[in-house]
């Protein structure tokens, strides 16, 4: 299925314009080309839902290499490269101290390359050991970023939590299909939500991360950061959905960050995706219609 997709016009056109390749080389090249357009980068070695320890080791070595390699290319500098990690990659659903064990080697390995790991967010069962994780984390590395869904009913509340100050804290809308016992389900109530939840953290001491695509939030967000120096807060993107929208950004001084998946489970990333939510077919098909 893999080489059929890969290999037909279209959907060639939709993994070419979402994932920046399967090499950490490839990775590197597309962190180079961003951070020319004055955008920085999170990078995320695309693989979940590990079930071997070797596997995740396999993980834990593409990110060291990967550090390495952004380092010795002046990217990490000031965190302008860092990485994104799925707990679920390197060991998760194997056992958590695994996962935390790995989880810390990538971190020093971030710090000795000069930049810092932000732990994605996975379906709501594994909300709490994550957020465990980071708070474990953050003993040993205090600048690790934490990612918060706007759909889930607790999110407000983890937000208060966290808004502490040099607390790294990204807002995404939610990515997985949730129950209606934990999570919001319409967009007029994920919406809502997320404004209340950016609230509390531009009102906050920490470091909010405004990962959204929809121009609403993002307009509203602005407002919410006019008490803010700039530089104290910044906005997210996925690589190849709005590259109009993250340069105009930046050119209006915005910190901006491009999510940068890479590696050769990219099939997964994308089929998980439109699988696990109809709506995100519409999501990358807008996305290969505009560029703005
Ligand atoms: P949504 O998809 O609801 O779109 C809202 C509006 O935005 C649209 O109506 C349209 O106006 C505009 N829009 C969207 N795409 C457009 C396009 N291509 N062109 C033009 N307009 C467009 N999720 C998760 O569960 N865990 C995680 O760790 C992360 N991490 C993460 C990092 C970053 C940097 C981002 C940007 C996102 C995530 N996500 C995530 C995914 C996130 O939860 C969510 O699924 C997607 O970002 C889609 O939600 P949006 O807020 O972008 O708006």
């Amino acid at each position: 299925m893999k080489a059929v997709v890969a290999g037909a016009p279209v959907s060639r056109s939709v993994v070419k314009r979402f994932v920046a390749g399967e090499k950490t080389e490839d990775a590197v090249a597309a962190t180079r080309t961003l951070a020319a357009d004055g955008l920085t980068a999170s990078l995320d070695h695309l693989g979940e839902d590990t079930v071997e320890a070797g596997q995740a080791e396999a993980t834990v070595q593409a990110y060291l290499v990967l550090l390495q390699r952004l380092g010795e290319a002046g990217l990490t500098s000031g965190g302008r490269a860092e990485v994104s990690v799925k707990l679920s990659a390197v060991g998760q659903t194997i056992d958590r101290s695994l996962a935390l064990d790995n989880a810390r080697r990538i971190c020093e390995g971030a710090r000795n390359a000069g930049t810092t790991v932000t732990l994605d967010m996975e379906d709501h069962t594994t909300t709490d050991a994550t957020l465990e994780t980071v708070r474990e984390l953050r003993l040993d590395f205090p600048d690790t970023g934490a990612v918060l869904q706007a759909y889930l009913r607790r999110t407000e509340g983890d937000c208060r939590d966290l808004a502490a100050e040099g607390s790294r804290v990204r807002l995404c809308k939610g990515a997985y299909k949730e129950p209606e016992s934990v999570a919001y389900q319409s967009d007029g109530e994920v919406d809502r939500a997320y404004v209340r939840c950016l609230k509390v953290l531009m009102a906050g001491e920490g470091y909010p991360m405004v990962a959204s695509h929809d121009p609403r939030l993002i307009a509203i967000a602005d407002r919410l950061a006019e008490k803010r120096a700039k530089g104290t807060y910044e906005y997210q993107m996925l690589f190849g959905i709005r590259p109009g929208e993250q340069r105009r950004l930046a050119a209006q001084g915005e910190s901006v960050r491009v999510y940068v998946p890479y590696g050769d489970e990219w099939y997964g990333y994308l089929m998980r995706r439109l699988a696990e939510r109809p709506a995100n077919i519409a999501f990358f098909l807008r996305a290969l219609a505009t560029t703005s």
